[in-house]
């Protein structure tokens, strides 16, 4: 089976004190920090540019990953620069998670990822089908089933995204790939994280469900076990 990762959004973080809060997700021994990119446009709410995830190097050397919930010309713009930002403290690849929905070119933009020291992955929102990345998988290190419709934390979780992740597990064993399935959205040390690994996904994204806890490494330790269980 695939390893079981924890990766905080800081999306719920205090935006007043982001470096202090990667450090303290970098002692609680998360696999990696998720920075929520949105730009206002591809989903209601606007939270920061690469900068300020570069930035955040500063304050921990914990794996990167940039979700961009962007639209398309923000990607074509500054892609190079999310990527950058993403890399880790000696240069090693960061994860950036591009939307099916908002790439016309989706094919050409995970290439230039990998291309440009990246670990490529794409995203689906919950309306999207499962085949609209059937031809980029070959591209692509992870696979983001989104499990609320994105722009905040603290959603409801959806739990009709269970076949979407079965299917994407089935051809990632059927083509002998090395993918993870991440899933994002009202992921909590419940039935939420069970379901979803017991589905296939390996990587798990918790905003609230992981800063709901006070010491948050007894909160990465129990959303692990839960998916473990
Ligand atoms: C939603 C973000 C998610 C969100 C997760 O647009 O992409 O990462 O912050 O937050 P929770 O875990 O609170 O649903």
């Amino acid at each position: 089976p695939r390893e079981v990762q924890i990766i905080p959004s800081v999306l719920p973080a205090d935006f007043g004190k982001l470096g202090e809060d990667c450090k303290r997700l970098e002692d609680a021994g998360v696999d990696r920090i998720q920075f929520d990119v949105m730009d206002g446009n591809f989903v209601p709410n606007l939270t920061f540019g690469p900068d300020v995830i570069a930035y955040m190097r500063n304050y921990c050397n914990t794996p990167f990953e940039t979700q961009l919930m962007v639209e398309q010309r923000c990607v074509d713009y500054m892609l190079p620069q999310f990527v950058e930002a993403t890399k880790g403290p000696n240069g090693e690849p960061g994860v950036v998670i591009c939307h099916v929905e908002a790439c016309t070119h989706l094919h050409r933009n995970l290439k230039q990822i990998r291309d440009l020291g990246g670990s490529p992955s794409v995203a689906l929102n919950p309306h999207t089908p499962a085949h609209m990345v059937e031809n980029v998988l070959d591209l692509v290190d992870h696979v983001l089933v989104m499990t609320v419709n994105p722009g905040f934390g603290g959603q409801a979780y959806i739990p009709t995204m269970l076949p979407k992740i079965r299917m994407i597990r089935k051809w990632i064993v059927d083509r002998g790939l090395d993918i993870d399935i991440e899933v994002d959205g009202g992921i909590k040390a419940d039935n939420t994280i069970f379901e979803c690994a017991d589905a296939g996904a390996n990587c798990f994204i918790a905003g609230s469900g992981l800063f709901a806890y006070d010491d948050l490494s007894k909160g990465v330790q129990e959303l692990k076990s839960k998916a473990l269980e």
